[in-house]
């Protein structure tokens, strides 16, 4: 049977995408009409992300999931036309860079690199930095993401905490979970990396009494979403200094506006959404795979709960 696959994630996507899943669906033994336009009725899944202009899921009557293109949900869930089954995206590529791109930033904090980068020229005066076991990385998310830095962290011999909604365990990290969890987790950090969803619960998670909470001097590091952090909060407490310095990769409103005064602000660096992208080679297997399982009357992996909102 020809199923119908509906590619709503724009244009430049889609040729980045095409072959790589016309290849990845061959691998499975999948025969798919890839497509940019359908009639609704006859689409049996939907590859989605927010670049797309389908607003409206209710006329897919026949669509078995929506295959998500990115790792957060918040802006599809927010849909209320959707009804069908949601599937986010675990690409180990991504998975890849996220702990490239934390792992980078935590260092550059540790090393007190820009100390050099920006010192004046016949400036000598040798500070020795903490070595790693002696500096608390915390990261807020232990989902696939967070899991994998804060393994990776453990594994150049950093202090590493972790928090979550319900308790884990995970080796080389002291994991944490629930309000006095939050609270330790905050307290103990030397560097703080947010790896949340953007939920009702997160929302401003980090907000003033929670940079009170924190050393003087934490550094900051958010590649989840924009809106974990309140932005007036996060610039009073990098003006007394409670917190030192904070490297933004995701923002409320993207791109970021020209006159928002993280741009200028000495000791913020703005990434543009780039931590960490989905790669369309390894990306199309996932979404291969998981059409495959779904076709065998099997669960899809990576489904979202949409009570949870993640
Ligand atoms: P997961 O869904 O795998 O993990 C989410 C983690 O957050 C889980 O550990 C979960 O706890 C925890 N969590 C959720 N809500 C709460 C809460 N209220 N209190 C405590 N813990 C909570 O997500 P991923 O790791 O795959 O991705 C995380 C986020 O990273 C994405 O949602 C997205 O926003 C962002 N992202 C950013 C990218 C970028 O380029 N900047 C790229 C990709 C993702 P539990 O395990 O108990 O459920
Ligand atoms: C994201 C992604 O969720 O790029 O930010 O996947």
């Amino acid at each position: 049977m020809t199923l119908t696959v509906l590619f709503a994630a724009g244009d430049t996507a889609f040729a980045l995408y095409h072959d790589c899943l016309k290849d990845a669906f061959l691998q499975h033994g999948l025969q798919v009409d890839l497509v940019t336009d359908s009639t609704p009725e006859r689409v049996d899944y939907i590859i989605y992300s927010p670049a797309s202009t389908l607003r409206d899921f209710t006329p897919y009557t026949r669509c078995k999931a929506v295959l998500n293109l990115w790792a957060g949900v918040e802006k599809i869930l927010g849909n209320p036309t959707l009804t069908q089954p949601l599937a986010r995206m675990v690409d180990p590529a991504l998975t890849r860079g996220m702990v490239e791109y934390v792992c980078g930033h935590v260092l550059r904090y540790h090393l007190g690199m820009d100390a050099h980068i920006a010192a004046t020229p016949g400036t000598w005066v040798p500070q020795e930095p903490p070595l790693a076991p002696e500096r608390v990385v915390g990261i807020l998310g232990l989902g696939e993401l967070g899991r994998a830095c804060a393994t990776a962290l453990a594994g150049l011999g950093f202090a590493v905490e972790g928090w979550s909604s319900r308790p884990k365990t995970l080796d080389g990290v002291t994991c944490h979970y629930g309000r006095d969890g939050f609270k330790a987790l905050m307290q103990n950090s030397d560097i703080l990396v947010t790896l949340l969803p953007l939920t009702a619960e997160t929302e401003n998670i980090l907000d003033a009494a929670a940079f009170d909470l924190m050393r003087k001097g934490a550094r900051i590091i958010n590649p989840g979403r924009g809106a974990l952090i309140d932005d007036d909060a996060l610039l009073a407490a990098l003006g007394t200094g409670q917190i030192a310095g904070a490297t933004l990769d995701v923002f409320r409103i993207e791109p970021l506006p020209a006159d928002h005064p993280f741009w200028t602000h000495p000791n913020v660096t703005i990434t543009p959404h780039i931590a960490a992208t989905t790669r369309a080679k390894s990306a199309s297997q996932v979404i291969a795979t998981n059409i495959a399982r779904s076709e065998a009357g099997q669960e899809l992996m990576y489904r979202v709960d949409p009570a949870r909102g993640y």
